[in-house]
């Protein structure tokens, strides 16, 4: 019998599996958590709600949880990030129920995440704290059976942190975005690579030599700079902290206000988690031809409204994830993805070699939350500094690089403080 589902089309899992298989021979950390979980089985008996972007690399995830002996259900983090094959083949092969179809609309999309939580979590598993969120504000008689949650992005932990800065969070969540591992890696190369990758796909324009605009120097926009950098465009920086400013500028990076970018940028690429960073004023400065973008986990980045407004034709969809948006005097705007995160909308998301290590910290944070969640504090919390380090000794192991070790001279050297010079 299948497990319950709602996904597009079961017969896509063939194919779902294939991906999934591909994904995993880039994912030798998680593969040797699974291999561990596989013999220890330390979730038995654990009801998982994940609502995850449903991609090759969480399908891994899944599996992971799946084998530790957790009973695991998925449902979309987005409505266009969605692999409908991988949605398939988890049902298929590996029966566990999925809620996500891509391009679902807004109510099916929470209408899954109630899916989801109709599982009765003991673990939630965020990856933008949909599921927190919802629990908070709807579904409050399941906090009795949950001792905590994980979360995957940076824009979720920022929404953690102000529910416990407020006291209203109610149990404890680990935020695997805080490991090392994950936001160093992930955030800066993942979304380095997978946002390019988007853009390119969707508009297959040649970066060289054009003016890109990434809007927010933290750990995305810096990787999204770099790799702009490396393909040849001309990157200016957006930012509003001084600190990040400054390093973009040390970075050699161009840094000015939004308002002047706006007149010299060619593509526009927002990643930093706040509403409207592209509003009307900006629109109306840009020139003809002018793409946007966004990298940042949810669509208010881009003051879509307003460029609809600002519409003097029907936009018209020009190509896959490509909408041409004409305004006054015949200038057109091209808006990527629905202004949704481009790295997963019109590309797949992060490659799995960045996704082992994110998802090593998931496994791992979902393990201690079942070992040590009945004694913590309705906190948000980072994975422990030795399971990143081992998490980074893991991947070091299967990518064959060594490092050296301190000698017993170096370790007494960096305890002791009376040498001097
Ligand atoms: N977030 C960014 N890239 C991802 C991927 N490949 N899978 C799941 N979540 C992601």
């Amino acid at each position: 019998m299948t497990v319950e589902h709602d996904v597009k089309n079961l017969d896509l899992a063939p194919g779902g599996r294939y991906r999934i298989d591909w994904a995993e021979q880039e994912m030798p950390v998680l593969r040797a958590i699974r291999d561990r979980f596989e013999r220890e089985k330390p979730l038995q008996g654990m009801r998982v709600s994940a609502c995850l972007h449903v991609t090759t690399e969480t399908a891994n995830l899944m599996h992971t949880l799946q084998s530790g002996g957790a009973d695991v259900v998925l449902c979309a983090s987005n409505p266009l990030s969605t692999q409908d094959d991988v949605a398939a083949a988890l049902v298929s092969h590996y029966e566990i129920p999925v809620y996500a179809i891509k391009g679902e609309d807004t109510g099916t999309y929470y209408d899954h995440i109630k899916a989801a939580l109709d599982h009765q979590p003991h673990i939630t598993m965020d990856d933008g704290a949909d599921l927190v969120g919802t629990i908070h504000k709807s579904r409050r008689e399941l906090l009795d059976d949950i001792v905590g949650g994980t979360e995957e992005t940076t824009t979720g932990v920022i929404r953690l942190r102000a529910m416990a800065k407020d006291g209203a969070l109610m149990f404890p969540v680990i935020a695997a975005n805080d490991s090392n591992t994950q936001h160093l890696i992930d955030n800066r190369h993942g979304t380095g690579q997978s946002t390019i990758d988007g853009i390119v796909r969707a508009t297959n324009l040649l970066l060289a030599g054009r003016t890109i605009v990434v809007a927010g120097y933290g750990w995305c926009g810096r990787g999204i700079a770099m790799r702009a950098h490396g393909m040849g465009a001309n990157v200016v920086v957006t930012e509003i902290d001084p600190l990040r400013a400054l390093e973009a500028v040390m970075d050699g990076y161009r840094v000015m206000p939004m308002e002047q970018a706006a007149e010299i940028g060619n593509i526009f690429i927002t990643a930093t988690g706040d509403l409207n960073v592209i509003d009307e004023h900006h629109f109306r400065s840009m020139k003809h031809g002018a793409v946007v973008a966004n990298s940042g986990h949810f669509n208010v980045e881009i003051n879509i409204p307003a460029l609809q407004r600002m519409s003097v034709e029907r936009p018209r969809l020009v190509r896959p994830y490509v909408e041409e948006f004409v305004v006054e005097g015949g200038k057109a705007i091209y808006l990527l993805g629905e202004g949704r995160l481009i790295n997963l909308a019109a590309a797949e998301g992060h490659p799995a070699s960045v996704m082992d290590m994110s998802f090593a910290n998931q496994a791992l944070a979902a393990e201690y939350m079942i070992r040590n969640g009945d004694s913590l504090d309705a906190q948000v919390y980072t994975i422990p500094e030795d399971l990143d380090k081992e998490i980074a000794r893991l991947k070091l192991e299967a990518m064959g690089v060594r490092i050296d070790n301190l000698t017993d001279e170096q370790e007494h050297y960096l305890s002791q403080w009376e040498e001097g010079t």
